[in-house]
């Protein structure tokens, strides 16, 4: 008799299979992570790579449902993927952002060491930056994004009376500093070798002087790439008159985060910015997002651009292409920025921050259809 047929052992490659998890958030959240996702099986179907998705309902609503962003052993559940990819988190009619940041964002981007805050941002050919000249605009903010003034630590005396006061401390370690700021070197040896530090320690001279400090010595291990130090302020300037001359620009957790508002805004708006959130040593999975928020102003109503979350899923594949060493996702990755960059070129296909009329699912089939060729 013949021995029961049994599937051939399957072979496993790492390298080509993927698991990743998604949590689309609130408001516009669902809407730009649903095409996301969409451009991410379309460069999967083209390039082979075998991407496994899992959905978690977690946000205002499972908090509001269960008094929980997530459910207790929610990160536990994240250790065990490759990536992680949030839409956005926030309702502020419903429930304070602050409950979601600390009960989800924070609480990831701690855990998970994901101490680099990684935001590309480009201005796009076919997009029109509100400077009359910007140039041509290809940066990246590396922003510290594990402590400074990210600390949670703190409190409040006295509340709601008339002598009420509050005390919110930052904190910069030696540690901290040093390995994002050598994180931007390495990248800037892989791009323009240039690095802007930001600070200011003339207002803040403990933190800030450390800072300043340790850019100094880390510099030293790098001669072949040129620096700029720049106080924050004089920084929200130079990038309006000058962004050309920013390739990569590193700094403490609260000045990147509006940093990179501001840098986005030169390069025609936070529709366009992806953001990632990496665990550079890998113990962890990183996490991928769009910069902007959920915006429930309009929510609901098919214009949100899905374009930074189609380029953070990009971001997705490059980290784990680069992380496995697989060339496929990297190209995949790559194809899909180019499939985006088609589609603001040719500029008939765009959604009204960008002064169209398209919606976003219709953003999200032009940028499916220019990357099947
Ligand atoms: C961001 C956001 C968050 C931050 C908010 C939601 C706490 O603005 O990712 O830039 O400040 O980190
Ligand atoms: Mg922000």
């Amino acid at each position: 008799m013949e021995p029961p047929a049994t599937a051939p052992p399957v072979e496993y490659h790492p390298s080509q299979s993927y698991r990743i998890a998604l949590i689309p958030g609130d408001n516009i959240g669902p809407e730009v992570t649903a095409e996301a996702r969409k451009v991410l099986e379309a460069a999967a179907r083209r390039f082979g790579l075998l991407l496994a998705f899992e959905t978690f309902p977690w946000g205002a609503q499972h908090y509001l449902d269960t008094g929980a962003v997530m459910p207790e052993d929610g990160l536990e559940r994240l250790r065990r993927f490759d990536a992680i990819y949030l839409g956005a988190m926030g309702d502020p009619a419903r429930l304070p952002d602050r409950v979601l940041s600390w009960g989800f964002t924070q609480r990831v981007r701690k855990r998970f060491r994901q101490y680099v805050n990684l935001r590309p941002v480009r201005l796009w050919p076919g997009v029109r930056s509100p400077l009359a000249a910007p140039g041509e605009i290809d940066l990246v903010v590396v922003r510290e994004n594990a402590e400074g003034e990210y600390t949670n630590i703190g409190g409040a005396l006295y509340m709601e009376q008339p002598e009420e006061l509050a005390i919110q401390t930052s904190v910069y370690t030696r540690q901290g500093i040093e390995r994002v700021v050598r994180y931007a070197f390495d990248l800037a040896r892989r791009r323009r070798r240039h690095v802007t530090s930001i600070s200011k320690a003339n207002a803040l001279p403990f933190g800030m002087a450390l800072w300043d400090r340790i850019f100094a010595e880390v510099a030293e291990r790098y001669p072949d790439v040129e620096t700029r130090r720049l106080n924050v302020d004089a920084a929200a300037m130079f990038l309006i008159h000058r962004p050309s001359e920013v390739d990569v620009l590193v700094c403490a957790n609260l000045f990147g985060d509006i940093l990179s508002d501001e840098a986005a805004a030169i390069a025609g708006g936070i529709g366009l910015a992806p953001g990632a959130n990496i665990n550079p040593e890998g113990d962890y999975p990183s996490m991928f997002e769009p910069i902007h928020g959920s915006a429930p102003d309009i929510a609901g109503r098919g214009m949100a651009n899905p374009i930074a979350a189609v380029l953070a899923a990009a971001l997705l594949l490059r980290h784990l292409g680069a992380t496995a060493a697989d060339t496929r996702t990297t190209h995949a990755a790559q194809a899909i920025e180019a499939a985006v960059g088609a589609v603001l070129r040719r500029g008939a296909v765009r959604t009204p921050d960008l002064g169209g009329h398209s919606t976003t699912r219709e953003v999200g089939d032009a940028i499916c259809a220019a990357l099947a060729g």
